[in-house]
């Protein structure tokens, strides 16, 4: 039996579209087990109701590339599933179920994929690097595609950095956030979070956290997803308010991520009152950078 661990993870970081990401403290484990035939999947704990038992299963699809890739024949399969983190909130499930899958039936085939193999192929099934890469490697990461292959490089996430998430009580589903993104966005839009995502990621890799509230500001995504999220201008300034350094949608939403070093209760309350103020119930977890990403736990 394999056993695997994948942390959640926070996409974009305010400016870094696509490209910056970082995991956190809040897991899903993955248990695979080869058997005589056909697929059995269990689910537990979070998306228990709503995530797929049967081939279409993201865990059993994104384990069956690396069984076919390694040209090793599989009769049957049984899945284990117990998820911490919530189902398109913006908080990195699917990259965990596609990265549990990979990692598990990689140790099963003998481990002859790579970190490099595994970022490589879990981005080409999620459509981009930015969850994926921390997922696999902890920390904060940058990430390209550069023509299929995954350029990256790690931060360690600075000393005392939380995040305070505020998860609504809605389902956002990636494709539906990205869709309200225009095809095209201004010169002037463009070059501002270019600016913001180099002095974020220079703010990061130096722990200076004085400089988030600047750059994390985004112009390409986040004011075209806000008609998608009841009440984020609010939530976003009202974590501000309470002390937090830095706050952004984190990833395709509908979570909202608020980055602080202090005043954590505070920061949690109004974020939370904020969007019940808005009509959204929500509930929100305060959790630390996770330093390690995806890791067997157990492999007997
Ligand atoms: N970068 C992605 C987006 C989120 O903003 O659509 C990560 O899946």
């Amino acid at each position: 039996m394999i056993r695997v661990q994948v942390p959640a993870t926070t996409a974009n970081m305010g400016p870094g579209f696509d490209c910056l990401g970082m995991a956190l403290e809040l897991h899903n484990v993955v248990e695979m087990i080869p058997s005589s035939r056909g697929v059995v999947i269990e689910v537990c704990g979070e998306g228990a109701a709503e995530i797929p038992r049967d081939e279409n299963n993201l865990v059993f699809q994104s384990a069956r590339r690396v069984f076919m890739q390694a040209g090793f024949p599989v009769a049957g399969l049984k899945i284990r599933l117990v998820n911490q983190i919530p189902v398109a909130r913006g908080l990195g499930s699917s990259t965990a179920a596609i990265v549990g899958g990979i990692i598990a039936a990689n140790i099963l085939t003998g481990g002859k994929l790579s970190v490099r193999d595994m970022i490589t192929l879990a981005s080409s099934i999620e459509g981009h690097p930015d969850n994926v890469a921390p997922a696999i490697l902890g920390g904060i990461v940058v990430s390209v595609d550069d023509d299929g292959e995954i350029k990256y490089l790690k931060i360690e996430p600075p000393f005392g950095l939380k995040g305070v998430v505020a998860i609504p009580d809605f389902n956002l589903v990636t494709k539906i956030s990205r869709e309200a993104i225009p095809a095209q966005v201004l010169f002037q839009d463009a070059a501002f979070n270019v600016g913001r995502v180099a002095l974020l990621v220079a703010a990061l890799h130096q722990g200076d956290l004085s400089m988030l509230g600047a750059a994390m500001e985004d112009r390409l995504h986040q004011s075209f997803r806000s008609p998608l999220i009841p009440g984020l201008k609010k939530v976003l300034a009202a974590a501000k308010l309470a002390g937090a350094r830095g706050v952004t949608l984190s990833g395709a939403g509908p979570s909202v991520i608020a980055f602080a070093d202090s005043n954590f209760e505070l920061i949690a309350r109004v974020m939370g009152e904020t969007f019940q103020q808005n009509g959204i119930k929500s509930r929100v977890l305060v959790l630390k950078p996770s330093p390690i990403g995806a890791r067997a736990l157990e492999v007997k």
